[in-house]
């Protein structure tokens, strides 16, 4: 699997000790699409970067870090294709996964802990779609973005 981290100035610290966890996971290649210091900037250009990346660079699945995973969840998302949750524990990472098929997971470097970062990333890459009822409700979600893309 192919994999895209990114993240902003508050995420930097973070996202270094996921991409150290990271290597434990076998068959896991890490894009680091930056930051790559704690300088201040834009958390929109990081989410661009992982974001397309996942959406039209040959990543399978992308991890986006700022400090609340709000801003830079939400900027994810404006890209077509991109399912991007904002997670704090780890029954959202999980039903983001079952329920939303979602492609790209945030989280907040100022709201949860290294070690919860690390259960939300497990569970992220473990755990699979499970289709069915879910799977017309994620086809909505990709029409609503037709309706809205010229
Ligand atoms: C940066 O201070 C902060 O606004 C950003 O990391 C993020 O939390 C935005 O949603």
């Amino acid at each position: 699997m192919k994999l895209a981290i990114g993240c902003d100035h508050a995420g930097y610290e973070l996202k270094n000790e996921v991409i150290d966890y990271l290597k434990e996971f076998e068959g896991v290649e890490v894009e680091d699409c930056g930051t790559y210091s704690t300088e201040s900037v834009d958390y929109p250009d990081l989410a661009l970067k992982v974001a397309e990346a996942v959406a039209f660079g040959g990543a399978d699945r992308g991890i986006i870090i700022c400090g609340t995973g709000i801003g830079i969840s939400i900027a994810a998302n404006k890209v077509p294709g991109i399912r991007a949750a904002n997670c704090h524990d780890k029954y959202t990472a999980r039903m983001c996964r079952e329920h939303n098929d979602a492609n790209i997971l945030a989280f907040g470097s100022r709201v949860i802990s290294g070690e919860t970062a690390r259960e939300l990333v497990k569970t992220f890459l473990e755990t699979d779609f499970a289709g069915g009822r879910h799977q017309r409700r994620v086809e909505k979600i990709a029409e609503i973005e037709k309706k809205y893309t010229k």
